[in-house]
This record gives structure tokens, sequence and C-alpha cells, in this order.
């Protein structure tokens, strides 16, 4: 028989322990939390690229992609080698795939304006805010007379491979980023002869 008495000294007990279990998951040290619930949910075994793992057949744990993968995303197939040729080549043959709109030349702008106007500067002059003293390569001026004979896959190259002092930007801009901020650069260009004619013309 279960009585009344009983029944209360049960739910004393459950109380109490529920409280124990309560303290016994709280710790003062705020370094190491106390009973976590599932660990591993928030912990996971850290798996660092390029060590040997015997998970697959002891080989490294980034594994090569199977042979004929096409990279996709950010660093997608470019066929032009790192070389003068390939620079000559990407020159004669590339060409902007992205539509030039008004859209475009904003977006080239905006992506111009985070990633490469403190070296080439506002207005593309070369005065950008990041000064290399006593520089073999200065940052040129996008209107200087070898700049604006350069080809959009010229530019596309260098963008990509980055050309001395300028770094490669294949891992920072997307193909079409690049090309986006290729159509700027041409604006920029552009507006510039348009405002060299007209002085011509007032002259
Ligand atoms: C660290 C400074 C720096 C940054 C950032 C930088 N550039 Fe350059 N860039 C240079 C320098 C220096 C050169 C001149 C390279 C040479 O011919 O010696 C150059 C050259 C160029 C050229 C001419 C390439 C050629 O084939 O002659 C283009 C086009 C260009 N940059 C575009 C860009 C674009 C677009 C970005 C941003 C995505 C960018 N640069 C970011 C420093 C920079």
């Amino acid at each position: 028989m279960i009585t009344e008495k009983m029944m209360k000294n049960l739910s004393t007990l459950a109380v109490l322990s529920f409280i124990a279990l309560m303290y016994s998951s709280c710790k003062s040290d705020k370094k190491h939390p106390g009973y976590e619930f599932m660990p591993d949910m928030y912990r996971n075994a850290a798996v660092k690229t390029y060590r040997v793992s015997d998970f697959f057949n002891d080989s490294l744990s980034a594994l090569t992609p199977v042979a004929g993968t096409m990279p996709r995303g950010i660093n997608t197939y470019f066929p032009y080698p790192n070389t003068n040729e390939g620079y000559e080549a990407a020159g004669a043959t590339l060409t902007n795939p992205v539509a030039l709109t008004d859209l475009t030349i904003e977006e080239g702008k905006e992506l111009y304006t985070i990633k490469c106007r403190h070296c080439h500067g506002e207005k593309g002059d070369g005065k950008g805010t990041i000064k290399v003293k006593g520089d073999l390569f200065p940052v040129p001026s996008y209107f200087d007379e070898t700049r604006m004979a350069l080809k959009e896959g010229h530019m596309f190259f260098s963008i990509t491979y980055g050309k001395n002092l300028m770094g490669p930007h294949a891992s920072l801009l997307s193909q079409e980023e690049r090309w986006k901020v290729i159509h700027y650069i041409q604006h920029l260009q552009k507006n510039y002869l348009a405002e060299q004619n007209k002085t011509a013309a007032g002259n």
C-alpha cells in the first residue's frame, strides 16, 4: 500500500534529485561548462585538410577530385597559362561575356571600390591611398598610352594572375565579377577619352 506519507517523501526525493542534477550540471569555472547533452553536436572532430587520413585507404584527407572534374565557382577553368604567350593569347581572343549595361557597370564600380580603389585610385589615375615608396613598378593610370591600348582579355589575364606588384585576384573575384570590373574600367577610359576630345575641341 502506498500511503500519502510515502507519496510525499517520494515527491520530495524527486524534487531534491532534480535540484541536485541541476547543480551538478553547473560549474563556476566559465571555461568548462557543465554537462553537455550530445557534445558532438557542437564539437565535431576537426579534420585538417592535408593530413594523412585512414578513412579513405590511407590517403590525404583532401582527396584529389575525380578525373575530368570541372571546377565550379570562383576558380573556374581558365585555359591561358601564366606566361607572356598566355597573356598575348588572352588579349587576342578573350572577350567580355557579361552584357554591358548600366547595372553591370554599377556592379563593377562597387567591386572596384572594394578591391581596387586603394591602389588604382577612385578615378583610375593610379593615385590610390596606398603608396609604395621607391617603387619600380608604380600603380599606373588607366589613361596612359599603354593601358588605354589594353584589350579586355589582357586586363582579365592580369587581374586573374596578378602583375608585378598587383596580386592575383582569381580567388577574390569570380570570373563574372572580374568582367564587371573591366566594364567599369573601360567606362572610366571612355569617359576620359570623351573629356580629352572635349578639351581638344574647345582649343
Ligand atoms: C596592391 C595594389 C593593387 C591592387 C589592389 C590592384 N592593382 Fe591593378 N595594378 C597594380 C599595379 C602596380 C599595376 C601595374 C603592373 C605592371 O604593369 O607592372 C596594376 C595593373 C593593372 C592593370 C593593367 C594590367 C596590364 O595588363 O597591363 C589592370 C587592368 C588592373 N591593374 C586592374 C585592377 C583591378 C580591376 C583591380 C581590383 C580587382 C586591381 N587592379 C587591384 C596594383 C594593384
